[in-house]
């Protein structure tokens, strides 16, 4: 194949890539256009007066994905915040609810139901999983088993204890035999989440691993195409990367180089969580 193929097929790739992904229209830098013939875009007009306060670094999401779909309660923007003793009422009655829930056969076979924990007032970041696994059945709290353990070593990484972040997953019960969730099951589950994001209103959402991107962001693409790229969930930035589960498959398998570049891309993505936060990156802890 020659070059030109090669990229134009790339060029393809990346355009049915942001289709799938919602995009209508893409920015296109004026130096290319000119060299086209075609007349320079107007300048923006101009921002807000300086002097204000200090806006937080842009989000510069790649892509705008279709927000929540009709069947949501409520967009996790346009519901009112509610105050610290109300938020917690609310997601203790959505906790509830999931518990109570019999809409998927996910019920039948589960010991607790796993609704989510962690900082309900509007905290930097909520981590979204895939489902519970066996210690969490057992514990009813999210991510308390081996992928928790690495995940606790993440969030400490960015500089925050488990308190201080809200962690939460696609699916409230567990699946047998830790198998991903069906989509049926994900859809019936999907409201709870959708609910909690609306209360607790994190300022960013870290999806980790493919299941929780298909469930929040409905698109069939995968967590490597879309790990470490920014998108949004209505207007929450969102930060998709992999899975701790799938970071602990190289460390067992004993895979060295797979492991220092999985943990690698999963670091980049939470370093421009933190740059987009404002906050600073720590430095690494000495083993
Ligand atoms: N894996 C998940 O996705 N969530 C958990 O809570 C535990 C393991």
């Amino acid at each position: 194949m020659s070059d030109w193929t090669d990229i134009i097929d790339g060029v393809i790739d990346h355009v049915n890539l942001l289709r799938e992904l919602g995009e209508r229209s893409v920015e296109i830098d004026p130096a290319v256009m000119a060299s086209w013939g075609a007349p320079a875009p107007k300048a923006p007009p101009p921002g807000p007066a300086s002097g204000g306060p200090a806006s937080p670094p842009p989000a510069a999401p790649l892509f705008a994905l279709p927000s929540a779909p009709a069947s949501a309660p409520l967009p996790a923007a346009a519901a009112p915040a509610l105050s610290p003793e109300a938020r917690r009422k609310a997601l203790a009655e959505i906790a509830a609810r999931a518990d109570a829930c019999d809409a998927c056969p996910l019920r039948q076979n589960r010991t607790c139901s796993v609704p989510g924990q962690g900082n309900p007032d509007s905290p930097d970041v909520m981590f979204i999983g895939e489902a519970p696994g066996a210690e969490e059945d057992l514990q009813g709290l999210a991510f308390v088993g081996a992928a928790g353990q690495f995940l606790t070593k993440m969030i400490q990484a960015m500089g925050y204890s488990r308190d201080e972040v809200f962690i939460a997953n696609i699916c409230k019960c567990r699946p047998p035999n830790n198998r991903a969730p069906q989509p049926e099951e994900m859809q019936k589950c999907l409201p709870f989440l959708r609910e909690q994001i609306g209360i607790v209103k994190p300022k960013t959402i870290v999806l980790l691993g493919g299941t929780a991107i298909k469930g929040l962001l409905d698109t069939q693409v995968g967590v490597t195409r879309l790990q470490g790229q920014w998108t949004k969930y209505d207007s929450i930035p969102v930060m998709p990367t992999f899975h701790p589960a799938y970071i602990l498959r190289f460390e067992s398998c004993g895979d060295a180089t797979g492991l220092k570049a999985a943990k690698t891309q999963v670091w980049n993505a939470l370093k421009l969580v933190l740059a987009y936060l404002g906050k600073p990156v720590p430095a690494p802890k000495k083993a």
